[in-house]
């Protein structure tokens, strides 16, 4: 059965016993070109990120030498001690005239310190129970992707809800919703969770890791022999306010979706693409999976936890010279308008 995730989550922080998860605000630390992971030393990359969490992120992070949760001095995240980076690509509205225009995000619902930038989860085998396994924590140094730019077809680690407010969670689309959404769209990238309990890294981002669930939220399968090790369920949901957007006689005049990634991508919007490299200080995940509790309460109990306005003083400079706010001729990067 199909059930609203978020409502699921509250209930289950209400009733326990319940086995701990994180749900978590970061407001946005940097908005672009820069990948560490799939492009190092690449400056600028490809294409635009919305990038959020520890302010060590920069275009190279070797994941022997430069440990973010040494590096970073400050954080965007609500939990204090959490130094990763989370990013993924960036919204653009196609007007009919060509230009583009970045869709801002805004802030998502029942959030304590609720603020514009990325929910982050780190869940179980779902937000009831581990599945009686031990949940092991990311090691330093570890990163991994999720999603293909090129896919055309089904998209793997990703989901699009056409939002009424910031509450809906259902349905999940595979692909861009058709109409204007009154409350925006919330993607929500889902990684996998298995790992092979050796590599930080594979030559592909990916196949150090195994996912055994394709939906959002749904529990989890067993991890296969190949991939061992239960790793906590890594997700990301970002509210894009498409607002400003939702004017028809701003969409192309054949009646097509007007949205589209920073990396251009499919129209069905099946490409994606989202990164995670691992930043917590010291033990400070792993005691987290280890307890019992739940979303803000967390904070309350093993992990420190920091106001808005000390995760809204976080930020990152850019190191790339250029603008991709206001309307643009083309995507940053992406050379020839599309
Ligand atoms: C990013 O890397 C450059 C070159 O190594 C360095 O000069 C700069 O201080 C780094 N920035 C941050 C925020 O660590
Ligand atoms: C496209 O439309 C936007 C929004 O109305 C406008 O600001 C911009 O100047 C237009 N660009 C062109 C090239 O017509
Ligand atoms: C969404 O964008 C609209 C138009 O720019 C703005 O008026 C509104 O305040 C924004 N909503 C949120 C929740 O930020």
């Amino acid at each position: 059965m199909k059930t609203n995730s978020l409502a699921l989550a509250v209930v289950s922080s209400l009733i326990g016993p319940c086995k701990a998860a994180l749900r978590f605000g970061c407001s946005s630390l940097s908005v672009q070109r820069l990948d560490p992971v799939v492009q190092p030393g690449m400056m600028p990359s490809s294409h635009v990120h919305q990038i959020v969490g520890g302010n060590a992120f920069n275009a190279t992070m070797n994941s022997a030498v430069e440990l973010p949760a040494k590096l970073a001095t400050c954080t965007t995240c609500f939990f204090a001690e959490d130094f990763s980076n989370y990013w993924t690509a960036v919204m653009y509205f196609k007007h009919r005239n060509g230009t583009y225009h970045r869709v801002p995000q805004y802030a998502n619902a029942m959030l304590e310190g609720s603020t514009q930038g990325m929910t982050i989860y780190y869940t179980q085998q779902d937000f009831n129970s581990n599945g009686n396994q031990k949940i092991t924590a990311f090691k330093p140094g570890f990163r991994m992707t999720v999603g293909s730019p090129t896919a055309t077809n089904t998209a793997t680690g990703l989901r699009y809800v056409c939002l009424q407010n910031s509450l809906t969670r259902f349905p999940e689309l595979p692909e861009w919703p058709k109409q204007p959404c009154r409350g925006g769209i919330m993607t929500v990238h889902h990684f996998p969770a298995c790992w092979d309990g050796k590599n930080l890294d594979s030559p592909d981002h990916q196949s150090h890791m195994y996912a055994t669930t394709r939906d959002a939220f749904a529990p989890a399968g067993p991890c296969p022999a190949s991939h061992p090790v239960r790793m906590p369920q890594v997700a990301y949901e970002t509210l894009w306010n498409t607002t400003m957007f939702n004017d028809k006689s701003m969409w192309p005049e054949d009646g097509s979706q007007p949205f589209v990634w920073s990396f251009g991508g499919s129209a069905t919007g099946a490409g994606t693409h989202a990164d995670y490299l691992f930043g917590w200080k010291d033990d400070t995940l792993q005691r987290a999976m280890d307890s019992s509790c739940m979303f803000d309460a967390c904070g309350q109990s093993v992990l420190k936890t920091q106001t808005p306005a000390q995760m809204n003083a976080c930020k990152l400079k850019s190191t790339v010279n250029e603008n991709v706010d206001g309307w643009l001729t083309a995507l940053p990067g992406q050379g020839m308008p599309m």
